[in-house]
């Protein structure tokens, strides 16, 4: 990967500019951010430091006269036109021409401009997190891609991630399910997805009712998705949880027929995940699931250390963490000796930091669980969790994601009035997205005309998709959203499908090109229209973008970019004739960029686990 910053223009501005405000300041001023900005007018110039304003109100300094001192300290000319001043005390920077060209040819490699992560410890991203015998819901689709374009972002700094996929395939939901089954007699070779997730629902039906179990999951503050653990604190509860719980301690003592069947539920649920992630081109399989079941052998051991620290008190016959800020306590064992989903919890954090040493670790799960995952977070720091063996410090984020909603505002439904399950979801994206590209390669001017119908179907499966993950991931990842097909799968605006296309006319053009492509691999790149320059200063902040996108946890910063990258682009086009450019040296400069331009957006696109058809 590259490790210099010579194709990184707001760096290389920066040190400059630092070592201009050592040098009017002194050395204790060494840290000073120069707050560099893209200039929002080109007028402006391309960049523009605005420290003159803050500092000079730190040290007492006239604004303007500062920015003068500095401006006559900095030594920019080797990639800077002379500075100039405007206003208070902005400071203009414009690239010079040869300058801009050398870092553009600089980025122009396999790395784009992506400079290495300086940490090299692991980062843990919890995603997915399907519940055995349950139907994929649109919640699952949101946590699987964030959670996975988060990674890709981490990946392409060089970082290793490990994906957790945290399946609920341990406790008594599980149970009261294979309880049920087996009662029944149900064939668990053969049974499929939608009948588990009939028994998944009958079985928790038969569970409710149970006003005090209820009554003590109030009491606790417990959120609802876990309810059925703080119904079984009850004496005398339901029979039907009875009967589960017993399959459960069967179950968790190792019982091999047990067992045997609890697999096959979980391969059944798996099998239907993988065909989601599959279309969905979502990096996760077997080596990802690490469930709740993977702990099972751990809990005594978090229980022991949460006991030995005193972290943990006993409060009827249960074992709870109690915080000062908070009614709330943490509970992580019941009276009975059972476990929760806090402890399961408790003793990942601990594998994740202790054993795969990782210092950042993102829980990408939906927003109403951001009060487990609150005491959760403190629970670990209050166990010492918060430091890998080599001593780093560990950072938590839960990313709270928010829903999916239809037009009326309300969780997304069928026309029935169901939740709509994931596979229906994709289905109808993948018909879409081949309806929409079959329908343009009837133009007898379109690429794709004439293409056998299989492929046109395939470049449909990706654009479909494409829409569905990039509207949701160009959102503040925390806002309900509201599910509009007809808008995402446009081929106009900040849509995944314009992005795709702007990506497949660049390669038509470049495929015009034909052999000029190669020879104009090495050109030397040329400004002589502003928009070529303008086309040259968005490539350039690429790097910058993904290291923002790992650092802030926000992939529409990705989305965000692209579009401002294929908007820069249309612009050149308009202005800049490539195949019929006057003379060798313009079209190859400009074929040359085509190409960049081609390989960013396909970079970006594949950040988000979108595929970039060459034809549309
Ligand atoms: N299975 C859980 C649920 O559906 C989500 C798991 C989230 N990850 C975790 N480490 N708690 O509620």
């Amino acid at each position: 990967m590259t490790t210099t910053t010579a194709g990184n223009p707001v760096e290389r501005l920066a040190r400059a500019l630092q070592k201009g405000i050592v040098a009017v300041l002194g050395d204790e001023f060494a840290d000073t951010d120069p707050l560099i900005q893209n200039s929002r007018n080109p007028e402006f110039g391309d960049y523009q430091a605005n420290v003159a304003m803050s500092l000079g109100k730190k040290v007492g300094k006239n604004p303007r006269e500062l920015a003068q001192a500095l401006v006559d300290a900095v030594e920019l000319d080797e990639i800077a036109e002379p500075l100039d001043i405007a206003g208070p005390g902005f400071i203009n920077i414009r690239l010079r021409t040869d300058a801009l060209a050398d870092m553009l040819a600089s980025m122009d490699d396999h790395d784009l401009g992506v400079q290495p992560d300086a940490d090299t410890h692991a980062i843990a991203i919890d995603l997915c997190g399907v519940n055995v015998a349950k139907q994929m819901h649109v919640g699952h689709l949101r946590s699987t891609i964030i959670g996975d374009a988060l990674a890709r972002a981490y990946e392409r700094l060089g970082r290793t991630v490990h994906r957790e996929n945290h399946l609920g395939d341990w406790g008594l939901p599980i149970a009261m399910v294979l309880h049920q089954l087996r009662e029944q007699g149900v064939n668990l070779d053969t049974i499929e997805l939608t009948d588990l997730d009939r028994a998944y629902r009958d079985a928790q039906l038969s569970g409710k009712g149970d006003s005090r179990g209820l009554a003590a999951a109030n009491r606790l503050g417990a959120g609802p998705h876990r309810f059925i653990e703080l119904e079984e604190q009850t004496a005398g509860a339901h029979e039907a949880i009875e009967a589960a719980k017993q399959t459960l301690v069967k179950l968790q003592q190792g019982d091999d027929e047990l067992l045997r069947d609890w697999k096959k539920l979980i391969d059944c649920t798996l099998r239907a995940v993988y065909e989601a992630i599959d279309i969905l081109n979502v990096k996760l399989g077997p080596e990802n699931n690490r469930g709740e079941s993977f702990y099972r052998d751990r809990l005594d051991g978090v229980i022991e250390h949460f006991v030995s620290k005193k972290i943990a008190h006993e409060d009827e016959g249960a074992l709870v963490v109690r915080y000062e800020d908070r009614e709330r306590p943490m509970l992580i064992r019941k009276s009975d000796g059972g476990f929760l989903y806090a402890t399961t919890d408790l003793a990942a954090i601990q594998y994740r930091t202790q054993d795969l040493k990782a210092d950042r670790l993102i829980y990408v799960v939906d927003a109403r669980q951001r009060d487990h995952f609150r005491d959760l977070f403190d629970g670990a720091r209050l166990a010492g969790w918060d430091h890998t063996p080599d001593g780093a410090a560990i950072e938590f984020r839960h990313i709270p994601f928010g829903a999916v909603l239809g037009d009326d505002r309300k969780p997304l439904k069928t026309r029935s009035g169901k939740l709509v399950t994931l596979k229906s979801l994709l289905d109808e994206a993948v018909d879409r997205g081949s309806a929409e590209v079959i329908g343009r390669a009837n133009d007898p001017n379109a690429p794709t005309h004439g293409l056998p119908e299989a492929e046109l179907r395939e470049i449909g499966k990706h654009v479909g998709i494409g829409a569905v993950k990039y509207a949701d991931l160009s959102n503040d990842l925390t806002k309900d959203y509201v599910f509009d097909f007809d808008r995402m799968i446009s081929f106009e605006g900040n849509t995944g499908p314009y992005l795709q296309y702007a990506h497949a006319r660049i390669c038509s053009i470049l495929g015009r090109a034909g052999d000029a492509t190669s020879a104009a691999r090495t050109a030397q790149f040329r400004f002589d229209e502003p928009a070529e320059k303008q086309l040259a200063l968005v490539l350039l902040r690429y790097g910058d973008v993904v290291t923002d996108v790992a650092r802030a946890l926000e992939p529409h910063r990705i989305c965000t970019y692209l579009y401002e990258l294929a908007e820069a682009y249309n612009a050149f086009y308009q202005h800049c004739p490539v195949l019929k450019a006057e003379g060798e040296e313009i079209r190859n400069s400009r074929i040359r960029l085509c190409d960049l331009v081609r390989r960013v957006l396909a970079d970006g696109l594949d950040l988000l686990g979108i595929q970039a058809p060459e034809r549309m």
